[in-house]
Parts: structure tokens; C-alpha cells; sequence
């Protein structure tokens, strides 16, 4: 018996080109994709791009305001056949001015042989899932032998990149926090230290911190002057330092020294270069993350390289983790049908 296509499935369960799934936050949510799965989701289309089987233009963008943006990011990954764009916002002052996220979006997806919309969900919950998965694969591979995490920013990323981490560091021991917000950092704490059952530290200052962990990253804020929290002087040899918040939070002399600095996509990072990020001008890229997934580009070649991996957000993983959310929701009956 040969298994149905992709196609036949998405047919079963939809009148494709006649109607579309919408999916709220909340049915995003309650569908529970496991994060086993979105792992392993990230992990193949992060190895497809390594291998180059896709298309992902750069992030086009429209700016209201300073230091505001909006990305449209389209992608195509040939196999398994998804096609879709994530249409996002990031404003940084959202929690302060109106108590709302600093990220919120939709995900289009679309049928790959006639083009028609399948599916339009909420992009929030997914964003919070793949960022972190794609820290802690990098991670795992730059740095097997990790006992000591770092996680500077506890808001959305940081909670679910402590989770990730307890996941997917089989040896960790400690992790450490940090946040501006003290209550944050407690919130984290109280929150997953009894779920996870590790060692969970609220750290004293950025400078204990960046002194404790092997592994450390940052999910602040996205500015285009950076903040230089974390000095040059207090990393060490050794150490891999995985930013999602590009390079605010980092002194960029340290972006500048490390031994090697690798990003998500090379194309993504030029272009915030060419809209007034990284001021000190981009460092050299040696490799792009999913290559070093694929084994196409080495990783860490000795103990004492200290290893920066900028990873600002691919839409290859965004339409991965959509499209099995999709099914997910056609499988469940989660969801409303929209006509076209
Ligand atoms: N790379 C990606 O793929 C990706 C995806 C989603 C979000 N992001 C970025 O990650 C960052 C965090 O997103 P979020 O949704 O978790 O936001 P959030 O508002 O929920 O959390 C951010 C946290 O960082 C803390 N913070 C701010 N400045 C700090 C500083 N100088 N030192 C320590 N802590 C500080 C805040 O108090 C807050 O608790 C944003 O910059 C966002 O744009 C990146």
C-alpha cells in the first residue's frame, strides 16, 4: 500500500483552492506540538539549508520607526514540498507601552503545486518554539560536553530557551539567569526550576553570569546601537555565545575576536548590516549554522575557540514547524475553515 502525498492528506481534510485553515493563538497553542518534534523539525530544515535545497530571499522590510521593524520572510524548502511566509512585527517598547509582546505575526502556508493559501495561524507560539530550538541544536553541536547555560533576557525566548535547553544539553547541570527585570528572573525560576528539575541560578550581575557558563545566550532587545551589556574582557576561551537579539547585547569586540563567528544565514545578517545594525561592521562569517548541522563546515575544532552563532531567525523553520502544526490541526479538527 503505498502512503498518501502530503497533498492527499492537507485534500482529505480540506477542499483545497475552495477553502483555508485559520488557526488562533490558542489553537496553536493547545495543539502541543512536542518540542521533541519541533526539534527535530528545525534540525532537517536547518540541515536543508545547510545544504542549500531551499529558497529564502533576505528579510524584506518596512520601518515606522526607529528601531521598529516589520519582516516578510518567504521560503520554499523543496523536500518535503512547503511553501509559505511569516509576516512578522518586532516592536521593542510593546510590553512597556501597551503590555503586549514585542513579537507578534501570522504564517501564511500555501498548496506547492497550485499555489492556493492552505492555512493562515497565529505565528506567536511557533516563533517562541523555533528560536530556542535552533539555539540549543547549535549548541549541542558546538559545545556537546555543555554542564553550565546561560540565558540573558527570562521574557517568552528566555523561559522557553531554559525548557529547550534541559531538553537538549544531556549534561547540564546549572543554568544561569539574568534579566534587568528582577521579576522576571524570578518568574523563570519559579516557574521551571520544579518542572525541570535542574539547577536554576538568578545571577548576581551580567559579569557573574558571563564568568559561570560554558554556553550563554541572549534574548533582550533588538537595537541597532548595541548595548555592550556583556564586556570583551570578562569571555573566556572556550566559551560559545549564541545571541538571538543579534548583536545588542554583546560587546562587539568580542563578536569581532571570536575565533569564529557563525550565523543563520549570511544573506539575513548583511542586510540588518545594510539597514544600520552592527555599526562596528558585520564580523567575518566562516559558516552559516545549518552547514555546521550538516556536517558541511566544521564546528568547534578545540576546546579553547570561543565560538559566537548569531542566529536572527530563518523562515526555512518557520513553514517546517507550520506545516506540521497544520496537519496537527487538520488531523485534530482544531481550527476554522475560511472560504476563499
Ligand atoms: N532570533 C530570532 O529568531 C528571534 C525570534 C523571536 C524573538 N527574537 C528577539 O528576542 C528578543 C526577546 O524576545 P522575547 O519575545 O523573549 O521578548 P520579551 O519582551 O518577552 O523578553 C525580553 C526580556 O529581556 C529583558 N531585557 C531587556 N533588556 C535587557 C538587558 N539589557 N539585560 C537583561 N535583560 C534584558 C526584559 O526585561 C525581558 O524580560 C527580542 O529582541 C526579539 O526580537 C529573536
Amino acid at each position: 500500500m503505498t502512503l498518501p502525498t502530503d497533498r492527499e492528506r492537507v485534500a482529505s481534510r480540506l477542499r483545497i483552492g475552495s477553502e483555508l485553515l485559520y488557526l488562533s493563538r490558542q489553537d496553536v497553542e493547545h495543539l502541543q506540538l512536542t518540542r521533541d518534534a519541533i526539534l527535530e523539525l528545525t534540525r532537517q530544515a536547518l540541515v536543508e539549508h545547510g545544504h542549500r535545497r531551499y529558497e529564502m530571499p533576505a528579510k524584506i522590510g518596512v520601518h515606522p520607526y526607529d528601531n521598529v521593524f516589520y519582516h516578510a520572510m518567504p521560503a520554499y524548502l523543496p523536500e518535503p514540498g512547503i511553501v509559505g511566509m511569516k509576516w512578522i512585527e518586532c516592536y521593542p517598547d510593546n510590553p512597556r507601552t501597551f503590555d503586549l509582546p514585542q513579537t507578534t505575526g501570522l504564517l501564511v502556508l500555501n498548496d506547492v503545486d497550485s499555489g492556493v493559501p492552505l492555512a493562515v495561524m497565529d505565528s506567536a507560539w511557533l516563533t517562541a518554539m523555533r528560536t530556542p530550538a535552533v539555539t540549543v541544536l547549535a549548541a549541542a553541536t558546538l559545545h556537546p560536553d555543555v554542564t553550565t547555560f546561560a540565558m540573558f533576557g527570562c521574557g517568552v525566548q528566555g523561559i522557553e530557551h531554559v525548557r529547550y535547553a534541559a531538553l537538549a544539553m544531556p549534561r547540564l547541570e546549572t543554568i544561569y539567569v539574568y534579566d534587568t527585570n528582577e521579576a522576571a528572573a524570578d518568574a523563570l525560576i519559579a516557574k521551571l526550576q520544579p518542572e525541570l528539575g535542574l539547577r536554576i541560578v538568578k545571577g548576581e550581575s551580567p559579569e557573574a553570569v558571563t564568568k559561570s557558563a560554558q554556553v550563554l545566550s541572549s534574548a533582550t532587545v533588538i537595537l541597532r546601537q548595541p548595548l555592550a551589556v556583556v564586556q570583551d574582557e570578562w569571555v573566556t576561551a572556550g566559551q560559545t555565545i549564541l545571541p538571538c537579539d543579534l548583536n545588542t547585547f554583546w560587546d562587539p569586540r568580542t563578536t569581532h575576536r571570536a575565533d569564529k563567528y557563525i550565523v543563520d544565514s549570511i544573506e539575513e545578517h548583511e542586510l540588518f548590516a545594510s539597514m544600520g545594525y552592527f555599526p562596528d561592521g558585520l564580523p567575518e562569517v566562516v559558516a552559516e549554522t545549518g552547514e555546521v548541522l550538516a556536517g558541511v563546515q566544521p564546528g568547534r575544532e578545540n576546546a579553547d575557540e570561543i565560538i559566537v552563532n548569531s542566529n536572527i531567525g530563518m523562515a526555512v523553520c518557520d513553514i517546517a514547524v507550520g506545516h506540521a502544526i497544520m496537519h496537527h490541526a487538520l488531523e485534530h479538527g482544531v481550527g476554522v475553515r475560511l472560504s476563499l
